[in-house]
C-alpha cells in the first residue's frame, strides 16, 4: 500500500474512533449549566476546544496525525460547516488569528464577507427612509459575498502542512455518511424553522417530510453539501469563487433578484492583516484588527482597566463591575463613531489603543456612580505623539496557535440555502449601519464609517485573541455573541490575569455586558441578585440575562496545555493529547 494510502487509512481509523468517543460523551452531556462535566486532562502535545464535539475530535485527529494547529483548524472549519450548521459555514465569513511557533510572528487572516458590488448606501431603507429589517436580515439582499472558503484555503496554503484534500476529507465523510443529531441541533433548527421555510434547499436538508427537524439520535446526511465539499477538495477555492459552486450561487441570485454576481465571487480575496497589539500587566495581547472592532476595543478597555487595582476590588464585586461597565460604555461609544472597514475610510486604531488615550478616558469615569449613556459621547482620539457565531481554538506542540471565529451572523444566517449545494448563506449585511443612529440586530449603533458601500466589509465584533507571555502562548480565546463577544473575551482575560483563576474557572465565572446603548447593564443570572441590587444603587438599569458569550479557550502553564470549553454551551468539547 503506498505511504499516502496508509496515512489516509490511519487517519480514517482515528476519526472513526474519535467519533464514537464523541457519541459517548454526547450522551453524558446534560445541557446548559455552569457545572461543566467535561474536564479535559491537561496535555503537553496539543489542545483543541470548540462548541461542537465532533469538530473538536476532527481537529485532534489531525494533530495526532502530525498536522499543525492550522491544519487542524482548517479541518475543523470545514467540519463545523457540516456538524454545526447554525454557525459553522461555507457561506459566511470570519477571522483567524495565527501565532507561528517557528518565527514568533502572529498574523491575522481577514475573511469577512463583503458587500456585493451592486450594493448601495440606502439599500435597506424603505420609502419613508426607515430601516427595513426584513430586507437587511432575512432577504437575499442580506447576504454578503462569502469569505470562508477563501480564508480557510489561504490559512492552509500559507501556514498549514497538509494538502486541502486531506483536511477536508473528514467534513466530506460527515456530510456524506451523516452524524447523529444532538438535542441542541434539533432545538436550534426548531427555533430557526420559520425563517428557513422560504428556502426549499434548507427545508430539504434540515427538515423531514413532515416539516419537523430530525429527532435526537437520527442520522443527518447532507448530500449536496458533500458535493460542494468534494468540488472544493478537487478544485480548491476556485470551485467556490469561479467554478461549479459559483455558478449555482449566481444562478440562485439571478432567480431571486439578489445582488451577488460572478464578478463579486471572482474578485473576493481573503486578506492577511497585521494584528492589533497591546500590553496588559506584562502580557502581550494580539487580536483582530478592523474590519473587526473586537481587537481595538479589547485593547482599549484593557488599557483603561490597567489603571485600576482590579484584584483588590474582588471578582464580580459591585465596585469591580461598575469600573468594568463604565469602561465598556466608553469603548462601545467610540465603536459607533470611529470603526469601519479600514480599506474604505481611515480608522484611528493606533490612537484608540494608545495608553495616553486610555488615561484621558479614565478621567471620564465617576468612581462612585454610573454615568448615564446619554452623557457618554464617542471620544476624539487625537493622534498620539457577534446570535450566532462560533469560535474554536487549537494549540499544537510546535508552538503554533490558532484562534478562529467565523459566522453566518444569525443562527443559520439568512435562512437561505443555495439549491444543489447545501450551503447556507449569511445575513451579514445587517452588520452594516443601514442608517446612522438606528441599531442593528445586536442593538449596535453605527455611523458613516460603517455605512453600506459596494465591495466594503461590514464591521464586526469578532475577537479571536492570543495572549503571549515572554513571546509564548499564555492564553488564546474567542467567543460568539454578537456585540457581547468583546466583553466576554475581556472578562476571560481579566479573570485569569487579575483574579488568578484557572482557565476553567475563568470561563465559567458569571459575566456582565454593557454596550453604551441601550443604557442597560446585562448581568448573567448566576451572578446573584444581591450584586444587581448594589449596582442599581450605583445608578445602573440592571437586566438579568441568560448566557453571555461562549468562550473556547486554551492556556499554557509550565509547558502544559489546559483547555476550557464554555459550560454555557451544551455541545462543547475541549480535548488534548
Ligand atoms: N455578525 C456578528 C459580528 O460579526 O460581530
Amino acid at each position: 500500500m503506498p505511504a499516502d494510502s496508509i496515512l489516509k487509512y490511519i487517519f480514517a481509523f482515528c476519526l472513526v474512533l474519535s467519533l464514537s468517543t464523541a457519541a459517548t460523551s454526547a450522551r453524558a452531556e446534560s445541557g446548559f449549566s455552569s457545572g461543566d462535566t467535561t474536564k479535559p486532562a491537561p496535555s503537553r502535545n496539543g489542545m483543541v476546544v470548540s462548541e461542537e464535539k465532533i469538530a473538536t475530535l476532527v481537529g485532534l485527529s489531525v494533530l495526532k496525525e502530525g498536522g499543525n494547529a492550522v491544519d487542524a483548524a482548517v479541518a475543523m472549519g470545514f467540519a463545523l460547516a457540516v456538524t454545526y450548521p447554525r454557525a459553522g459555514n461555507l457561506g459566511g465569513g470570519g477571522f483567524m488569528l495565527v501565532h507561528l511557533g517557528e518565527t514568533g510572528r502572529t498574523v491575522a487572516i481577514d475573511y469577512r464577507e463583503k458587500a456585493p458590488l451592486k450594493a448601495t448606501r440606502s439599500m435597506f431603507l424603505d420609502e419613508n427612509g426607515n430601516v427595513d429589517i426584513e430586507r437587511s436580515r432575512h432577504s437575499v439582499y442580506s447576504c454578503g459575498v462569502p469569505g470562508t472558503v477563501a480564508g480557510l484555503s489561504l490559512a492552509l496554503e500559507k501556514y498549514g502542512t497538509m494538502p486541502l484534500e486531506k483536511v477536508i476529507a473528514p467534513a466530506i465523510k460527515l456530510a456524506e455518511e451523516g452524524f447523529s443529531v444532538s438535542a441542541e441541533l434539533r432545538k436550534s433548527l426548531l427555533e430557526a424553522k420559520e425563517r428557513m421555510k422560504k428556502s426549499s434547499e434548507g427545508m430539504d436538508v434540515f427538515f423531514e417530510n413532515n416539516g419537523e427537524p430530525p429527532r435526537e439520535g437520527r442520522i443527518l446526511r447532507q448530500k449536496n453539501l458533500a458535493w460542494s465539499l468534494k468540488e472544493i477538495s478537487k478544485n480548491g477555492s476556485g470551485a467556490f469563487y469561479r467554478g461549479a459552486i459559483a455558478k449555482k450561487i449566481t444562478d440562485y441570485m439571478k432567480k431571486e433578484g439578489g445582488l451577488i454576481t460572478e464578478r463579486d465571487l471572482a474578485s473576493y480575496e481573503a486578506l492577511i492583516r497585521k494584528p492589533v497589539t497591546g500590553s496588559y500587566r506584562g502580557y502581550s495581547i494580539h487580536s483582530m484588527p478592523p474590519p473587526s472592532s473586537g481587537g481595538v476595543h479589547l485593547i482599549q478597555m484593557l488599557n483603561i482597566l490597567e489603571r485600576y487595582p482590579l484584584s483588590r476590588y474582588g471578582h464580580n464585586s459591585a465596585r469591580y463591575i461598575h469600573i468594568l461597565s463604565e469602561t465598556m460604555k466608553l469603548a462601545y461609544a467610540d465603536r459607533s463613531k470611529h470603526l469601519g472597514d479600514p480599506d474604505f475610510s481611515p480608522v484611528p486604531t493606533e490612537q484608540l489603543i494608545s495608553k495616553q488615550y486610555a488615561k484621558r478616558l479614565t478621567n471620564r469615569i465617576n468612581p462612585q456612580k454610573a454615568t448615564p449613556s446619554k452623557y457618554v459621547k464617542p471620544g476624539s482620539p487625537i493622534p498620539v505623539g457577534g446570535t450566532d457565531t462560533t469560535h474554536f481554538t487549537v494549540a499544537d506542540r510546535f508552538g503554533n496557535v490558532v484562534s478562529n471565529t467565523y459566522t453566518l451572523n444569525f443562527a443559520y444566517g439568512s435562512g437561505l440555502a443555495v439549491p444543489g449545494t447545501g450551503i447556507l448563506l449569511n445575513n451579514e449585511m445587517d452588520d452594516f449601519s443601514a442608517k446612522t443612529g438606528t441599531p442593528n440586530a445586536y442593538g449596535l449603533i453605527g455611523g458613516e464609517k460603517n455605512s453600506v458601500a459596494p465591495g466594503k466589509r461590514m464591521l464586526s465584533s469578532m475577537t479571536p485573541t492570543i495572549v503571549l507571555k515572554d513571546e509564548e502562548l499564555f492564553l488564546a480565546t474567542g467567543s460568539p455573541g454578537g456585540s457581547r463577544i468583546i466583553t466576554s473575551v475581556l472578562q476571560v482575560i481579566l479573570n485569569v490575569i487579575d483574579h488568578k483563576m484557572s482557565i476553567r474557572e475563568a470561563v465559567a465565572a458569571p459575566r456582565v455586558h454593557h454596550q453604551w446603548l441601550p443604557d442597560i447593564l446585562y448581568v448573567e443570572k448566576d451572578a446573584g441578585k444581591e450584586l444587581g441590587t448594589k449596582l442599581q444603587k450605583k445608578g445602573y438599569e440592571v437586566k438579568r440575562t441568560g448566557p453571555i458569550g461562549s468562550t473556547q479557550s486554551v492556556t499554557r502553564v509550565n509547558g502544559v496545555f489546559h483547555g476550557a470549553a464554555d459550560s454555557r454551551h451544551p455541545g462543547r468539547l475541549a480535548q488534548g493529547y
